[in-house]
Parts: C-alpha cells; sequence; structure tokens
C-alpha cells in the first residue's frame, strides 16, 4: 500500500512539473485529487485493508494528498506570478507620451440663442414649457382660429399622420393647450421644434424651431406687448435696438403686428446684413383674438392678453452672422466652435 501511495506521489509530482499552463495544473488536481481520482480509489479499496491498519493507511493517504495539494499551490503561485510580470512588461506604459486630448464638442447656436432667449424671459418671471412635435389639427390650427377651409392653412402645408394629427407648424399650439389648463394668469415661453413642407435652401428648412410667447391677465393691453418686446429686443441685441411695430394679420391675434428691430450692425443707416432698410423683421404678435380665448375655455370680458412667435434660427443668424441657415444643420464642429 505503502509503496502505491509513494508511486502515486511520484506521478502527481513529474505531472505537475510537467504543467505548463494553469489548466494542465487542474487536470493534475482532477486526476488525483478529485472524486474519481487515483487517490479517492485507495480510500475506497479500504475495506480491503485488515481493520487495525486502517488508520496508518488513512493517515498516508492524507499525507501524500497534503504533499499533492503542497506543491500544486507553489506551482499555481508561481505560474500566476509569471504570467502576471510577462503581462506588465508587455503593457509598459510611457507616461512621457502627450496625453490624448478628449474632444467634448461645443455648443450650438440655436442652442445658446436659446438659452439667451430663455434667460431674458425666465428674467421677467415666465415659465418654460413644452408641447408636442406630434399634434391634433384641433390646436394646431382649428384653436388657433384657422378652420378647415382658411387660407393660411396653405402657407402652413405640412405632414399629416393621419386627417386629425400633423407635425405642428408652429409653437402656437401650446398656448391653447396651456390656456385650457385653466390656470390663470399665464406668463409663458414655449420653445420647440416646427415643421413645414419647404424646400431646403439658405433661409428654408422643413424643420426648423420656434420660441412662442403668452400672457393672459386681467388688463393686459397693447402697450404691455409693445413693453415687453422692447425690453427682449434691447437685451438680445443690444441697449440702442429700437423696435417698430407694423400692422399684419395673424388668424388667432387681433390686433396683430409684425415687429421688426433697428439693424444693430449698421445703427439703421442701411446695409448689406439688412438689406438697405434699416430694419430687420425679427418676429410676429398681437392680443390674443377673444375667440381663441373663449374656445380654450377663458371669459374674454374678463380676462386679455398677448402672445408672440419668434423663429429660433432667425435670431441665431442675425446675431452671429451666420447667412446660411443649412449651416445650423450640418453640425460641423469646425464651423459650431466659431461661436
Ligand atoms: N405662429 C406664427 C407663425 O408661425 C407666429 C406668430 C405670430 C405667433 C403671431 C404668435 C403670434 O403667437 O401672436 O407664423
Amino acid at each position: 500500500m505503502k509503496e502505491r501511495l509513494e508511486n502515486i506521489r511520484e506521478e502527481a509530482l513529474q505531472a505537475i512539473s510537467a504543467a505548463d499552463v494553469p489548466e494542465k495544473l487542474n487536470d493534475v488536481r482532477v486526476r488525483f485529487l478529485g472524486k474519481k481520482g487515483e487517490l479517492t480509489a485507495v480510500l475506497k479499496g479500504m475495506k480491503a485493508v485488515a481493520p487495525e491498519d486502517r488508520p496508518k493507511v488513512g493517515q498516508m493517504v492524507n499525507e501524500t494528498r497534503a504533499a499533492i495539494e503542497k506543491v500544486l499551490e507553489d506551482s499555481k503561485s508561481k505560474m500566476e506570478r509569471a504570467i502576471r510580470e510577462e503581462k506588465m512588461k508587455r503593457e509598459v506604459i510611457d507616461v512621457t507620451l502627450p496625453a490624448k486630448k478628449n474632444m467634448v464638442g461645443h455648443r450650438h447656436p440655436n442652442t445658446i440663442a436659446l438659452e439667451e432667449v430663455e434667460r431674458i424671459f425666465i428674467g421677467m418671471g415666465y415659465e418654460v414649457v413644452e408641447g408636442p412635435e406630434v399634434e391634433y389639427d384641433l390646436y394646431n390650427f382649428e384653436k388657433l382660429n384657422i378652420p378647415a377651409d382658411h387660407p393660411a392653412k396653405d402657407e402652413q402645408d405640412t405632414f399629416y399622420i393621419n386627417k386629425d394629427i400633423v407635425l405642428r407648424t408652429q409653437t402656437s399650439p401650446v398656448q391653447a393647450r396651456v390656456m385650457e389648463q385653466g390656470k390663470l394668469p399665464i406668463r409663458m415661453i414655449a420653445p420647440g421644434r416646427v415643421f413645414r413642407s419647404d424646400e431646403v435652401d439658405a433661409t428654408h428648412s422643413p424643420s426648423f424651431h420656434q420660441i412662442e410667447g403668452l400672457v393672459i391677465d386681467k388688463n393686459i393691453s397693447f402697450s404691455d406687448l409693445k413693453g415687453t418686446l422692447e425690453v427682449f429686443a434691447k437685451e438680445l441685441f443690444g441697449e440702442d435696438t429700437k423696435t417698430k411695430f407694423r400692422p399684419h394679420h395673424f388668424p388667432f391675434t387681433e390686433p396683430s403686428a409684425e415687429v421688426d428691430v433697428s439693424c444693430f450692425k449698421c445703427k439703421g443707416k442701411g446695409c448689406r446684413f439688412c438689406k438697405g432698410s434699416g430694419w430687420i423683421e425679427i418676429l410676429g404678435c398681437g392680443m390674443v383674438h377673444p375667440h381663441v380665448l373663449e374656445m380654450c375655455g377663458i371669459d374674454p370680458e374678463e380676462y386679455t392678453g398677448f402672445a408672440f412667435g419668434v423663429g429660433l434660427e432667425r435670431i441665431a443668424l442675425l446675431k452671429y452672422e451666420i447667412d446660411d441657415m443649412r449651416l445650423l444643420y450640418e453640425n460641423d464642429i469646425r464651423f459650431l466652435k466659431q461661436f
């Protein structure tokens, strides 16, 4: 028996020294110490050993097991250390190399302009709200006093999801949505993406952005509108900016106006920028039509209000003197970095 155990130990040690990768060491462990291994077989054969010799044989088996285990462990840690050292050698880091620059991109002119507009209106106590880009015809047109056969619908042809649902052509539907909630007074701006079936050129895109404004309270008059937009224009384009209100027509406001600002490039003298007129058109506005108030559940005898709509790209193009809108959508970092 003793001899058999010595043979097993001898064979195991040989197999261990022949192993060159950790997997092979594991094979050795299974072969000699595993459940079906050779040492276990010896234990299973104990029945054949005389009972008085059993403790002695058991002790020898345990000694052999311990000896094999110790050599296995030693070889394993030696092998792992060698692998680790080899890996370290392969992965030497040259700390003198210049670091890789992390490109974090740049804020888009639209974003910069929007944050500026938001800052101005938040400063005047406005709330910033959002509405859906996929909108019911009911909100985009109907509740803004633009019934099915209204010619204004031709100017704002868009993408129809179905007969009743469109990609919104303007941010004005957010007015109706907020008014309907019935919380008065209202002082809000609603920025967002809008859509029209327009061909792409230097001043048009099938998708662009607007910022809607709405104020509803008791005793709001056209002079409040004028004062508000004057402050806005001065903050955005400079303290010496003048504003001009030209009569216009929008179905959902009465009276309506378009607002021009004095050209901040030539101070109104006339230049290439303002096409010689000294003025630049920036937005549409007006007093909310009583019919619109009524359709949104507000009593026009008690409440009045004003609204306005600004094109965000228009502001960005003007403010940063960009002469082609397409540049805003290419997202070329060399272009964006300039602002
Ligand atoms: N929604 C209009 C458009 O897209 C812009 C506009 C004009 C908005 C007058 C208003 C407004 O709120 O009062 O052309």
